[in-house]
């Protein structure tokens, strides 16, 4: 007798990726397909999310497959109201819940021992969970509506994250059940992730749009070195998303410290037909021989517009991108932070 293999019906390959609208009917259908133990693409007001159920270690396992994620890359559970932290967490400080009250619903995300709930595939096998209660009306509404919603990035894995549902639909057609548009993602950075070093100290692990100064008005704050360093030779990443490839175009990026002029200088001097810089918005281009496109001149509108630039300089064919450095103060921080690894830590000074 023939043996018929026992497969999962919904291999990656080949799905029928819908896409859906910021509608009632159309959230109600997302959430059905989480409840499932389906991927859907979810609009979230840092960068779009792929979400699935975050207790389903199998709904769990589809994300993983769809972006090609390292399986010990934990992933960020996403919640409805602060009972559900309880439920995932083991211990929580009481700092978790001054700064919950602060900046939640937001894109902070606090990392914690986790509860017997949170199965290992979602915390990429380690004993903590990062919990993060996002702003984002539609994603609020599909959590509420169906389960607390693991969700990374919805790029796939190493390439610059997805801020709008287009972006999420050029790399993940095919491969999720469905995506859900809910328009041009706010902030357009990740969210700050933060650990507890002490009953009143945190450590940032990863910079975003909560900043250091905004949370240090309520806790003591250290910068892992990670941020703006290479991880060093046989240091363990607190994060583990700190020792792979970030959000990588295509192209090589470089960023270039230094003033416009020099900026000018240098670039002119390494001219090429697919050779692009990115500039700030406020910068006089007349004398740049390179194609150019600009990304913003606040922190606040640089971080909002990276992503979607550097996957419009992919689509461009650019081979190189020289990057006007941005400010590391404020939001600039996450911004540099981004930049230097899509440049693999390759800094200019012209
Ligand atoms: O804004 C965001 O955070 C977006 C949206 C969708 O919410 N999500 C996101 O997820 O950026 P992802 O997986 O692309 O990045 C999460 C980062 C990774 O670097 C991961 O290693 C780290 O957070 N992380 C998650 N859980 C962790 C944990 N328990 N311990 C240490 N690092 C953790
Ligand atoms: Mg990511």
């Amino acid at each position: 007798m023939r043996q018929t293999a026992m497969t999962d019906k919904t291999d990656i390959k080949g799905l029928t990726t819908l896409r859906l609208k910021n509608t009632p009917r159309d959230i109600e259908k997302a959430a059905e397909l989480i409840r499932r133990g389906q991927v859907v693409g979810i609009p979230t007001e840092t960068v779009y999310g792929l979400g699935a159920d975050a207790l389903d270690p199998l709904a769990v396992s589809r994300i993983f497959k769809a972006k090609n994620r390292p399986m010990d890359n934990p992933l960020i559970v996403h919640i409805y109201s602060l009972e559900q932290a309880d439920e995932l967490a083991r211990e929580i400080p009481e700092l978790f819940y001054t700064l919950a009250e602060k900046f939640w619903p937001g894109p902070l995300t606090m990392i914690v021992p986790k509860s017997d709930r949170v199965p290992l595939e979602t915390s990429g096998g380690l004993d903590t969970v990062g919990i993060r209660m996002p702003s984002h009306a539609v994603m609020r509404q599909l959590i509420k509506l169906s389960v607390p919603i693991a969700a990374p990035s919805a790029n796939r894995s190493g390439y610059p994250s997805p801020t709008t549902e287009q972006h999420v639909y050029d790399d993940m057609k095919g491969r999720i059940a469905a995506v859900i548009d809910g328009g041009e993602c706010r902030f357009g950075v990740e969210s700050t992730v933060i650990s507890f070093e002490s009953e009143d100290t945190v450590r940032i692990l990863r910079p975003g749009s909560v900043t250091r100064s905004m949370l240090s008005q309520y806790a003591g704050v250290i910068v892992d070195d990670a941020i703006l360093h290479d991880l060093e030779q046989g240091r363990t990443a607190p994060s583990p998303g700190m020792k792979y490839k970030h959000y990588s175009p295509r192209a090589e990026v470089r960023i270039v410290e230094g003033s416009m002029d020099s900026f000018i200088r240098y670039t002119n001097s390494m001219y090429g037909d697919d050779v692009y810089c990115l500039i700030f918005d406020d910068d006089d281009p007349r004398e740049l021989r390179c194609r150019y496109m600009t990304y913003g001149s606040t922190d606040v509108q640089q971080a909002h517009e990276l992503f979607a630039r550097l996957r419009e300089l992919d689509d461009k064919n650019a081979a190189t991108v020289y990057v006007r450095s941005p400010q590391s103060t404020g939001v600039g921080l996450a911004v540099y932070n981004r930049l230097l690894r899509a440049a693999a830590f390759q800094v200019i000074k012209a």
